[in-house]
């Protein structure tokens, strides 16, 4: 049996590098060896129990690699090509995928919430030298050759979700856009909001590095939530309330400040990952009467949308470099983890090396 270095979930505040089966390609499959990954906020939730997932799983969901090896049916590329996969690896085929909601792909037929998001969650994921990528034609995306890995790992994730906050959110130009939090899911949704033709983007944290950040991102102000009354401060720069808000944390807190920062017919934009209960005050948002629009969005997957990511990239409007503050190798990935949860030392994201 050949083994592999993998990051592997023992239970609550308990991973470990240890050696696990290498996975072989089946129909329709395919493995790469991935030469770098990183590590989620939502895989947090994971390590602290926020969000659950069965001991044992390799975790990781931000794969960019060499196709190591290619099962019966994938067509059209190579052993040894470069590829980026996005976090969620949408089927292309199934119920969810040909209505157009292919992050909701289900196994097959249904309509599972979070079906498409497989990686980490509910198959073995990234951070591992190799990684079984199921559904492969619809979700190996070439890297072309002039970029380098870190310029396309948080492709995979952070700045499509980032990105989709933006354009679930329907900005259109000219619009007065409102970011809460700016850790590396809302630095994103501000490139994103920037990228959608946002004349006015404001980015909210309470973190002066992160804010400095938001600034090179295309935020025009910043503020920081401990220092001012942000409700107040959006109504009066946008002139009664932002066309639209991002909430990238997730707490019913930013979720309740952004719906009160919209102005009537605004849309809330959601990218949190929510736990506990999400309450609120009726008047937060006009007891139902402001015709406002609430919409979540799963991060965007396929290897069109990371085409399109990368070419993004490519022509030099959006450069994710900057947002890569630490590297470690996959031996010291549990460091990365304490840094990375602590928010210590400046870290926007880690690159893990396998
Ligand atoms: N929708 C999706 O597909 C998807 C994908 C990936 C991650 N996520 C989720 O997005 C969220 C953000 O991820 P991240 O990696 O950027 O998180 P992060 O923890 O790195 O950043 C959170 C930021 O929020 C700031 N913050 C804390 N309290 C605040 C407040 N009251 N107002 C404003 N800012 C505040 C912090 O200073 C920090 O900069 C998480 O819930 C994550 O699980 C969602
Ligand atoms: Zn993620
Ligand atoms: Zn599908």
């Amino acid at each position: 049996m050949k083994t592999m270095r993998a990051t592997v979930f023992h239970g609550v505040n308990d991973i470990r590098v240890e050696e696990v089966e290498r996975p072989h390609a089946g129909i329709g499959e395919a493995v790469i060896r991935v030469t770098l990954t990183t590590i989620c906020g939502t895989d947090l939730h994971i390590l602290r129990g926020e969000y659950s997932v069965k001991p044992g799983l390799v975790i990781g969901h931000e794969p960019v690699g060499v196709i190591g090896e290619l099962g019966p049916g994938v067509t059209g590329y190579q052993v040894g090509d470069r590829v980026l996969v996005g976090a969620i690896t949408p089927c292309g085929q199934c119920r969810a995928c040909l209505s157009g909601h292919l992050s909701q792909c289900g196994h097959g037929g249904g309509y599972d919430a979070l079906g498409g998001w497989r990686f980490g969650n509910t198959i073995n994921g990234a951070q591992a030298e190799y990684l079984l990528v199921p559904h492969a034609q619809a979700n190996l995306a070439k890297i072309p050759d002039a970029l380098t890995d870190e310029q396309v790992v948080l492709l995979s994730d952070i700045a499509s979700t980032g990105f989709s906050g933006a354009e679930s959110g329907n900005v259109r130009i000219g619009d007065a856009v409102v970011i809460f939090a700016q850790g590396p899911i809302g630095l994103c949704a501000t490139a994103g909001a920037k990228l959608m033709g946002a004349s006015l983007i404001i980015g909210v944290d309470g973190n002066e590095h992160r804010l400095a950040m938001a600034r090179r991102m295309g935020a025009d102000v910043v503020l920081n939530y401990r220092e001012v009354d942000v409700v107040a401060e959006v109504k009066r720069l946008t002139d009664g309330g932002a066309d639209v808000a991002i909430e990238a944390l997730g707490t019913a807190q930013t979720f309740e400040s952004a719906l009160r920062c919209l102005r009537p017919g605004g849309t809330l934009s959601s990218l949190g990952v929510y736990s506990g209960k999400l309450q609120m005050p009726h008047d937060a948002f006009a007891s139902g009467l402001g015709d406002h629009r609430i919409v979540t969005t799963l991060c965007p997957g396929g290897k069109e949308r990371m085409r399109r990511l990368l070419s993004l990239v490519q022509s030099g409007r959006f450069d994710p470099t900057p947002l890569i503050t630490h590297r470690f190798s996959l031996d010291e990935i549990t460091e990365g983890y304490r840094l990375f949860g602590e928010q210590a030392d400046g870290v926007l994201k880690v690159a893990i090396k396998p």
